[in-house]
């Protein structure tokens, strides 16, 4: 029988979560940068949660702390103050992202009066009627424009931002006991290391001699977890397509997680039969992970909805 607590509660305090009783902290907390304008997401978690966490903590336990690119510094300063050591930053990357941006050029020709050029129709755009994109709201229609003003064909093609091909996911360490070496911390609370060994990268059938002496189960994981093979034959870090938004027709929730992302995490930071700590499970995707990976789970999310979504999921594994 699969062992989980779920709340539909704000985390902070972390009610009903023993002193030094968590195995691994995994968790996708708000990133602070308004995604598609959802009221959680306004803020950066306050430190207060980390200290929490951090109670809840057997020593030496690690932590995988998703964050994004344009405040990762200060999630990590956010931890770091409340008392974890930065392991490293592991790179989830993916080829489908979306970047956003728009053609600053078209902006400069309305800046200087000066209407743009209609060179052609979009085939798509969201929230617009496919073929003709007219907006199925305000009926107002949208087209392919070409600046038309000296200044506008100037910056041409100009815009705002790149593609997104990554997001940072943040590991860290509570301290280990003190006076305590690893192997004795190991001992006394089962937290202090990383499971390297569930989390190696088989090697490519094929694959020319690796090393002097190969691993019989392949290669350390990278701190680059990718989302698509480049052309080099074979798979030297990890592999896990950005997931779908609406991939479970029941599951609305924006920032869904894929399942193998989060099996690689729980993987690499417990044990079977540890306990795995969300304090932001959203949709549940680190306890449905964290339940067929047979570990324990311990989660809270605020929303109603979403917490509905994870019960759903956790109780399906
Ligand atoms: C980035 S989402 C997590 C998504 C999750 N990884 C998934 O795959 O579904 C963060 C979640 O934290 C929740 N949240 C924000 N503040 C919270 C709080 N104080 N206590 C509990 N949950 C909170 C939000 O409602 C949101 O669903």
């Amino acid at each position: 029988m699969s062992e989980y607590k779920i709340y539909n509660k704000n985390c902070y305090g972390l009610p009903c979560v023993y002193k030094d009783s968590v195995d691994a902290l995994i968790t996708d907390p708000p990133y602070g940068i308004s995604f598609q304008n959802n009221e959680w997401d306004k803020a950066l978690p306050d430190k207060k949660i980390w200290q929490d966490c951090l109670h809840v903590l057997k020593p030496g336990a690690f932590g995988a702390v998703f964050s994004s690119v344009r405040l990762m510094h200060r999630m990590m300063v956010n931890l770091e103050d409340s008392g974890f050591i930065i392991k490293d930053v592991l790179f989830w990357s993916y080829l489908n992202g979306m970047p956003k941006s728009r053609d600053i050029a078209l902006d400069i020709d309305k800046e200087l009066g000066v209407k743009s050029k209609k060179v052609g129709d979009y085939k798509y755009v969201q929230g617009y009627k496919k073929n003709g994109a007219v907006n199925y709201k305000t009926g107002r229609e949208k087209h392919i424009l070409s600046p038309a003003s000296k200044t506008g064909l100037k910056f041409k093609g100009s815009g705002l931002g790149i593609k997104p091909a990554y997001e940072p996911i943040i590991l860290v360490q509570k301290p280990i006991e003190k006076k305590l070496s690893v192997a004795q911390n190991i001992i006394k609370y089962g937290t202090g290391a990383l499971n390297i060994e569930e989390t190696r990268i088989p090697y490519e059938t094929g694959e020319g001699k690796v090393g002097h002496n190969p691993h019989p189960k392949g290669r350390v994981a990278a701190n680059i977890i990718r989302t698509e093979a480049f052309e080099d034959g074979y798979d030297k870090f990890f592999l896990v397509p950005k997931v779908r938004q609406h991939a479970e027709d029941f599951n609305n929730h924006p920032t869904l997680k894929p399942i193998n992302l989060m099996h690689h995490l729980v993987n690499l930071l417990t044990w079977k039969g540890q306990t795995v700590l969300d304090p932001f499970m959203g949709s549940g995707s680190t306890g449905v992970s964290a339940i067929e990976l047979k570990r324990k789970f311990i989660g809270f999310e605020l929303d109603k909805n979403y917490f509905k979504i994870a019960e759903k999921r956790i109780k399906g594994v």
